[in-house]
């Protein structure tokens, strides 16, 4: 079974076991630029998955290239007791450890004090408003100078190889990028920072691979291939480049981004090295079927081992079903964004090796009812299931999923539901929960179930607000999302930007037919979503003809006018003209039952948005919790 994806590769001087791999993500599990314990546990975790080859997250060969105030220093001395301890935890479980080599040139993340941005040219960097000035000879030199000291120290902490960022616009792309490089002396040759760069690796550096990433969606890299191709060990291809918004999407892109994405874009880089392929891979027979094919080598399946680091295993066992499947919500990458350690909104797991094991099974098995079948709800009834507990999950609805599968209602959030119901589906079933739908839950009810403890996931229902909204059709955006929608009406959608329903509503009512507008009430437009959905968000409801009104505050409406007021100068008033209003003003929580059961005497936990509404990782982390508690 995956024959073509368990053969082992050869890259180099190494063997990989395997064809599939953890390409370098960001963890933020670093402390003052060093790996931590976490970081050590996080990568064994995929290790002991059996995945055959790790290529840890990019790392700054210089101290003029820190992307973030979490970016390891590869440079440093003190980093080789660091590399050589997450050396150990993976070699063990036959996985080869390659580290890469970064450094972000223009591409600046971090917060002030920053070091001055540095560039082939001085060109500024629209996304993240960064000034470079054109590096000096002297800075060059230096610059590689550190790329190959950063090998050497790889090498001294036993790892088995290294890979040279030129993906993503960062530095040795943006010497090859056309636009971005405007010198006129010898660094004016595309290649020639990235040729330079991988000899002087080599020479500091023998014994190991070395390769590189490149992003397969910029013509600049295929073109710049065919000069460095006979100089690595391997190519590893992702898509996307960090300068610009739209750019950017394509570095960690969310659905409805198609599924194996990166396929498409293979072609001109598989005639030479053996070539890694990442981006939307996320199944294992889909990776198989890439291989096969010829579409690459080997399968990046970076969020797919971010979501399940014992992917590996059970695809080679042919157990497909106990496959957590990623998402695609992007959680990991918005942790990287605000800094804090690597999560995973669908595995609350990640990120937590050391302190968050297996389900236990019990010894004292309980009868424990669950209360609201959405993600807090479904984590709570699997986590308490697979821990031997006798579980029914009772949901008032015909579907488990809650606002996740309203939500699946949008194209936008299509699979995410699909994804996230076919898990539970799965873990439900593994753990035995007799999951009862239509099935309105009060105190009598759930005493008459005689359960030993309760667990209250019931959710949150929209905000209603206390304004004046007469003489014009108004609707909450869940009920939207029930559907079906009718066209033929001026629609506008009140969004307070702190989730994505007015959004989704927008896109469904624009496409049923109707002529939408959105009053954005935020400062920005997707304030709270992930940067990444935020921008394919925009651009589906700008090609929609979907239109937006910036920093609208909802006042009141009468007569087919909707009154707004400015965010900010709120004696400047507007309205705009419709027949239905929608509103998407927030969420309170869903309270009723907790109170209720409170005086009965039951064992309640509480999770999810019950508590106070908030995201899918709370929802799931904290079911899974209550799950472990009752
Ligand atoms: C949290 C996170 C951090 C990332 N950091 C890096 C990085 O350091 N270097 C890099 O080349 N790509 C980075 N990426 C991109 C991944 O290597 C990969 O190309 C991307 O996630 C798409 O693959 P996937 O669909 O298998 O997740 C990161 C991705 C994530 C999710
Ligand atoms: S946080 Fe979401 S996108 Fe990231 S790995 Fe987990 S499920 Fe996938």
């Amino acid at each position: 079974m995956l024959e073509s994806l368990f053969s082992p590769l050869r890259v180099g001087p190494v063997e990989l076991q395997n064809r599939i791999v953890s390409t370098a993500h960001q963890t933020t599990l670093v402390h003052e630029h060093l790996p931590t314990e976490d970081f050590v546990a996080y990568h064994e975790a995929r290790a002991r998955g059996g995945t055959g080859l790790i290529v840890l997250e990019a790392t700054a060969v210089h101290p003029s290239g820190l992307l973030t105030p979490h970016t390891l220093a590869g440079y440093r001395e003190d980093i080789v007791a660091g590399l050589t301890r997450v050396g150990e935890a993976v070699h063990g479980h036959g996985t080869r450890l390659f580290v890469q080599l970064f450094h972000g040139g223009r591409e600046q993340i971090s917060s002030p004090p920053r070091a001055p941005a540095l560039a082939p040219s001085a060109i500024p960097s629209p996304r993240f408003h960064v000034e470079p000035r054109a590096l000096s000879e002297e800075e060059i030199d230096s610059i590689v100078a550190g790329f190959a000291r950063s090998a050497a120290l790889a090498a001294k902490a036993g790892l088995d190889g290294v890979e040279i960022s030129a993906a993503h616009e960062y530095l040795a792309a943006q010497f090859f990028t056309p636009g971005l490089n405007r010198r006129d002396d010898e660094w004016s040759e595309p290649a020639r920072f990235l040729l330079t760069v991988l000899g002087a690796v080599r020479a500091a550096a023998p014994g190991l691979a070395v390769g590189v990433r490149l992003s397969a969606d910029s013509e600049a890299a295929a073109a710049v291939l065919g000069e460095v191709a006979s100089s690595v060990d391997y190519v590893s291809v992702a898509l996307g480049g960090s300068s610009t918004y739209r750019g950017s999407t394509g570095i960690v892109p969310p659905p409805p981004v198609p599924e194996n994405a990166i396929a498409a874009v293979t072609a001109p880089f598989g005639d030479g090295p053996p070539l890694v392929a990442t981006s939307r891979i996320v199944d294992p027979v889909e990776a198989d079927r890439l291989v096969a094919d010829g579409r690459c080598d080997a399968a990046g399946m970076t969020r797919a081992l971010i979501t399940d680091p014992d992917l590996p295993r059970k695809a080679r066992e042919g157990r497909l079903d106990d496959v957590l499947r990623c998402i695609g919500c992007n959680g990991c990458i918005a942790h990287y964004h605000a800094g804090t350690p690597i999560a995973c909104a669908q595995n609350p797991r990640t990120g937590r090796e050391r302190s968050m094991g297996p389900a236990a099974r019990t010894a004292a098995r309980r009868r424990i009812v669950v209360v609201g079948g959405g993600p807090a709800g479904l984590a709570a009834a699997a986590e308490a299931g697979s821990a031997g507990h006798e579980v029914v999950l009772l949901e008032r609805g015909g579907q488990t999923g809650g606002q996740v599968a309203l939500a699946g209602a949008a194209p936008m959030h299509a699979e995410l539901a699909r994804s996230l119901g076919r898990n539970y589906r799965h873990l439900l079933e593994a753990a035995n929960v007799e999951t009862r739908l239509e099935t309105m839950a009060d105190p009598e009810t759930i005493t008459a179930l005689a359960p030993d403890a309760v667990v209250v996931a019931t959710g949150a229902r929209p905000h209603e607000p206390d304004l004046p909204l007469d003489g014009i059709e108004v609707v909450q955006a869940f009920d939207v999302l029930r559907g079906p929608s009718r066209g033929g009406r001026r629609v506008v959608v009140a969004d307070w930007g702190g989730d994505a329903s007015g959004l989704a509503c927008a896109d469904l009512l624009e496409a049923a037919g109707n002529d939408v507008t959105v009053a954005l009430g935020s400062a920005a437009f997707g304030e709270t979503l992930h940067q990444y959905q935020r921008n394919l968000y925009a651009a589906r409801l700008y090609r929609a003809g979907v239109r937006l009104s910036h920093h609208l505050e909802l006042v009141g409406a009468d007569g087919g006018r909707v009154r707004f007021r400015n965010l900010f100068a709120p004696e400047l008033e507007s309205e705009l003209s419709a027949d239905l209003l929608v509103l998407a003003l927030g969420r309170i929580p869903d309270r009723d039952l907790v109170e209720s059961v409170a005086g009965a005497g039951l064992e309640v936990h509480e999770a999810g948005d019950c508590l106070g509404a908030r995201g899918l990782e709370e929802a799931i982390l904290e079911g899974t919790l209550a799950g472990q508690s009752v």
